[in-house]
């Protein structure tokens, strides 16, 4: 399992298959890359497919700071850079969603396309970003059986597959406590990125699980709206992690999007 240091701490990513088309896949929270371990077997036949963890999550170094999308993005910026990729297909879930916007921002050139899936481009509002706050002070208080309990009900569909439940459940606990507080407090500072959907011009996909609660089908419909030439692809029987729920259908309009840019 590579990791880079990207000048500040080490960033552990995988990094499979061969091919000189190359797919990002930018992780939700609480997890970590090995959420993608479905779509890094699906998609390594075809294309190089890179996942980083962030500081704190999965095997990454913590950080002392938040994990703002700043600093995300400037760690992605860097690994890409020291893999010498200067284009990929972008595919951000949920948080992975908020730094790719802000990968975007710095980098529009990066992307042969954007996948945003379970995701919605607003800041919090002032009670969100403070309800994060009291989520990261239980996190480091309370521990990761505690942060699995809060929130893998709610990342999975209402009656989830209990072997799901299970592999969730493992992922949030191979984190750190400082790691998820650090990731709330992040994204409590992301600014709005409405503004930014209207700006992207490389072909974009937006991918919802059906039985979303989190980020529901309507925030991925007003995303379609304001981003010029975006799809969207609804997945049945999924909620906000379709990639872990319904991979068959995931991966198919995953492939079917990144197969087309490669056309
Ligand atoms: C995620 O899945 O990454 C989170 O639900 C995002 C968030 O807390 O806003």
């Amino acid at each position: 399992m590579p990791t880079t240091d990207t000048g500040e701490a080490k960033i552990h990513y995988q990094d499979v298959g061969a091919g000189k088309d190359v797919i990002v896949l930018l992780h939700a929270f609480p997890l970590h890359s090995g959420m993608w371990s479905r779509q890094l077997a699906a998609f390594s036949h075809r294309y190089r497919v890179i996942a980083p963890d962030y500081p704190g999550l999965g095997k990454s170094a913590l950080r002392p700071e938040p994990s703002s999308m700043d600093i995300l993005a400037g760690q992605v910026k860097a690994l890409l850079d020291g893999l010498r990729i200067d284009r990929a297909l972008v595919v951000g879930l949920s948080m992975g969603g908020y730094l790719a916007f802000e990968l975007y921002r710095r980098r529009s050139a990066l992307f042969r396309g954007l996948v945003l899936c379970d995701t919605r481009p607003g800041a919090d509002t002032p009670e969100g970003a403070a309800g994060r706050e009291t989520f990261a002070r239980n996190a480091v208080e309370k521990g990761l059986h505690w942060v699995a309990d809060e929130m893998t009900p709610k990342l999975l569909r209402p009656s989830p597959d209990p072997a799901v439940v299970r592999e969730v459940r493992a992922l949030i606990g191979q984190g750190t406590p400082a790691g998820v507080a650090a990731a709330q407090r992040g994204m409590a500072r992301r600014i709005d990125s409405t503004p930014t959907l209207a700006t992207i011009t490389c072909p974009t996909l937006v991918v919802v699980g059906e039985e979303d609660s989190l980020t529901p089908p309507v925030e991925a419909e007003k995303m379609v709206g304001l981003v010029k030439g975006a799809r969207l692809v609804r997945i049945p029987g999924a909620g906000h992690l379709p990639n872990m729920e319904a991979p068959a259908a995931f991966d198919k309009a995953l492939l079917d999007f990144a197969n087309g840019l490669s056309k």
